[in-house]
């Protein structure tokens, strides 16, 4: 498609405008509702399950993890769904775009696999709230039995909030600071150790609180996770963790505070969007050499925690990615075998793939050389294109007009920076300005490192019910909030 037939479908379609353009950002009919009721769709849509293809791979045949339901699907019609309501509809409805939508099924569901996967082992399912901290899936998350990694004393205060189980609760992280090692001793989560400070600081933290502090050493295990720098961690020039040839050092240093510690167990976290579970399995086999070094020196530890780190199909390719029993089945030998109970830290695998970021289009636009579909978002509300070249799906929610030309676009917010991309080179049909256009998988990482660069107040976030209706689930920022941090001084 030339620049001039983008300009001029453009100029065709503008009169295409929904009302909704018209009234002021944060108005509607809707705008005081919490919730809502729309018209479930009169055909259910088709479902698109993710399926193993590929005979090869290590994924399981279990029918339970092979036809896995998923919550976002195209009908035939064309329009984008999230379980039966059309996602149009929800983005007319709501009080201004972009916005979060999330399945409350489709978390329920992906933890399901989790526990299926864990079936006959002693386990906690420990969801690393740094991906997603929306204080209602955090409550859904624990009801459904989920403990939490923690990673602030912010984190923590917000776990308890939402009742999380203190025993089901792990406080990670390199800088942990003292007075948030305090809240987590008195608290009574468990804590890891990472390095000679930390411990110094957990001792003192146990002091001040007054308790003994059930804690973990995380071992860096020295194992390539096979993704993008920034998100490797179990790698040797990491700066996470303990370096395995201390490890000496620190059983010394716990022997020498049985006062205030209390070793329980062996921590690694290799890294974030990992799609091959063998990395996991040599890393369980790393550990379970180090638990065995650390038992025979008369610790009685129980826990194995392999952190998280399991990656989804962001590409939507059908390519065959491992499930949660994939990676469950890869170590349950190993910890049966040493009679652990066993800690995963998942975060991306829970939450990523429930969510999209519902954006409208603002216009279209060529520099000669190159196509843009401006959105309403942007990187202030996901980043991670922007911050790891990541890529996220991206697709219209509605039917394209019939003669709508497929183009090679490259999807930009409003934000001034050439960084403001949701994604690059996408093959999409040009559209009417005021579109609705998602960005898929977005309910990991995204909202949570959300910003308000530009003064571009975070969304807010909903989600479907279970009996169809939808739900404000976070209100969204308004410059309101932004000039009551000035009021005062
Ligand atoms: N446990 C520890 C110790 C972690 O550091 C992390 C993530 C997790 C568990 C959860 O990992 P997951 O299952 O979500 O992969 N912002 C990046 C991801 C950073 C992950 C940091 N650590 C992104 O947007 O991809």
């Amino acid at each position: 498609m030339t620049a001039s037939m983008a300009a001029s479908h453009l100029l065709s379609s503008s009169t295409s405008l929904p009302n909704i353009l018209s009234r002021p950002s944060n108005q509607n009919r809707f705008s005081q509702n919490l919730t809502f009721t729309l018209k479930a769709a009169a055909k259910p849509p088709v479902i698109r399950a993710v399926l193993s293809q590929n005979p090869t791979t290590t994924s399981s045949p279990d029918s339970k993890t092979s036809q896995f339901q998923h919550c976002f699907t195209k009908s035939e019609d064309g329009f984008l769904h999230c379980e039966s309501l059309k996602v149009q509809d929800i983005m007319e409805s709501v009080e201004r775009r972009p916005f979060y939508l999330y399945s409350k099924p489709q978390i329920t569901r992906n933890v399901e696999a989790y526990k299926d996967a864990l079936e006959g082992l002693r386990s906690v399912i420990g969801y690393a709230i740094k991906a997603n901290n929306n204080l209602k899936i955090l409550e859904h998350l624990r009801q459904l039995g989920c403990g939490a990694v923690l990673v602030s004393g912010n984190e923590l205060r917000l776990a308890l909030h939402a009742g999380f189980d203190p025993k089901r609760c792990i406080f990670n992280g390199n800088g942990k600071i003292l007075e948030d090692l305090v809240l987590a001793a008195e608290a009574g989560v468990f804590i890891n150790i990472d390095s000679e400070f930390d411990l110094e600081n957990i001792v003192a933290a146990a002091r001040i609180a007054g308790k003994r502090v059930n804690v973990l050493l995380r071992i860096n295990p020295d194992v390539d996770p096979q993704v993008h720098p920034y998100v490797a961690t179990g790698n040797k020039n990491s700066k996470f963790g303990i370096r395995n040839e201390k490890l000496q050092w620190f059983l010394d240093a716990v022997k020498e505070h049985p006062n205030e510690l209390k070793l329980v167990g062996a921590h690694c976290h290799l890294g974030s969007t990992i799609t091959k579970v063998d990395i996991f399995k040599d890393a369980a086999v790393i550990m379970i050499n180090y638990i065995d070094q650390i038992r025979a020196q008369g610790f009685e530890i129980d826990y194995l925690n392999i952190g998280g780190g399991l990656g989804i199909d962001y590409y939507h390719s059908g390519a065959v990615l491992p499930k949660p029993r994939d990676l469950i089945d890869t170590v349950r030998e190993l910890v049966l075998s040493r009679d652990l109970n066993l800690i995963i830290e998942p975060g991306r695998s829970l939450i990523a793939n429930t969510c999209c970021l519902v954006n409208r289009v603002t216009g279209v636009k060529t520099n000669g050389s190159k196509n843009f579909i401006v959105i309403d978002g942007s990187m202030a509300e996901l980043i991670r294109p922007s911050l790891y070249d990541a890529y996220q799906h991206i697709e219209l929610v509605s039917p394209a007009p019939v003669d709508a030309e497929i183009t090679t676009f490259d999807v930009v917010g409003p934000v001034c920076e050439s960084a403001d991309f949701l994604g690059k080179e996408r093959e999409l049909p040009t559209p009417a300005k005021g579109t609705g256009l998602v960005v898929h998988d977005a309910g990991a990482y995204c909202m949570s490192m959300a910003s308000t660069y530009n003064l571009k107040m975070r969304p807010p976030e909903y989600w479907v019910e279970d009996d169809g209706t939808v739900r404000k689930i976070r209100h969204g920022e308004t410059f309101e909030d932004h000039v009551r941090f000035f009021e005062g001084l």
